[in-house]
């Protein structure tokens, strides 16, 4: 493999995350390793920038414990985090920043919005999405934030897609 200074490492469940990670690793003209299959690249000298993409599940960061394990933390410069998150959640923004930080120190975070299709999810995550809904269902309107507004709305659709790819035209743009 030819030698770069970035790569761009992702997590994903079920492929929103890999589909954003793969637009800017594109566009960016970098490496893009699943984190399960990344080994070798880490191996490979002179790089400098790490730039990951994780999903949100059950308000934690996927995959940050095992990437900061494979790849020098310090490097990491940059995390996309994917979720239902609403970006007006200023206090679970704040909150996913803190579990960034404590792994990542050097990078700063992006939040990215994801997708969910309830028939093609496990049956575990389908239990969980349940109890989850049941749990807002029971609070008033007013009383749920706007991520929980938004999984209450998910659950009744039975979707909801809120990937949105120029935002990955936008951060490269920024990038250059
Ligand atoms: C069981 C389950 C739990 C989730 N929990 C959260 C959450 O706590 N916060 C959030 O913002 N998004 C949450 N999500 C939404 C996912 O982050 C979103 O679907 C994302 O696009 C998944 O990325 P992936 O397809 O790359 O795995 C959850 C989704 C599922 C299925």
């Amino acid at each position: 493999m030819e030698q770069t200074n970035g790569v761009v490492i992702y997590a994903s469940k079920y492929g929103t995350t890999e589909r954003y990670a793969q637009a800017f690793a594109t566009l960016m003209g970098l490496p893009l390793c699943d984190l399960k299959q990344c080994q070798a690249l880490a191996s490979e000298p002179g790089i400098e920038k790490v730039y990951v993409f994780a999903p949100i599940y059950r308000r934690v960061i996927m995959g940050l414990p095992e990437i900061s394990h494979v790849f020098d933390p310090a490097k990491v410069v940059k995390v996309f985090v994917v979720g239902m998150t609403s970006p007006e959640d200023h206090a679970t923004i704040h909150f996913l920043q803190e579990q960034m930080l404590v792994y990542m120190p050097n990078a700063t975070m992006q939040l990215l919005g994801g997708k969910i299709v309830f028939d093609d999810i496990s049956m575990s995550d389908k239990m969980l999405l349940r109890v989850m809904y049941g749990f807002e269902k029971r609070k008033a309107l007013a009383d749920r934030t706007p991520t929980e507004q938004r999984l209450v709305e998910m659950f009744e659709e039975g979707k909801a897609d809120m990937t949105d790819m120029t935002k990955i035209h936008d951060a490269v743009s920024l990038l250059e």
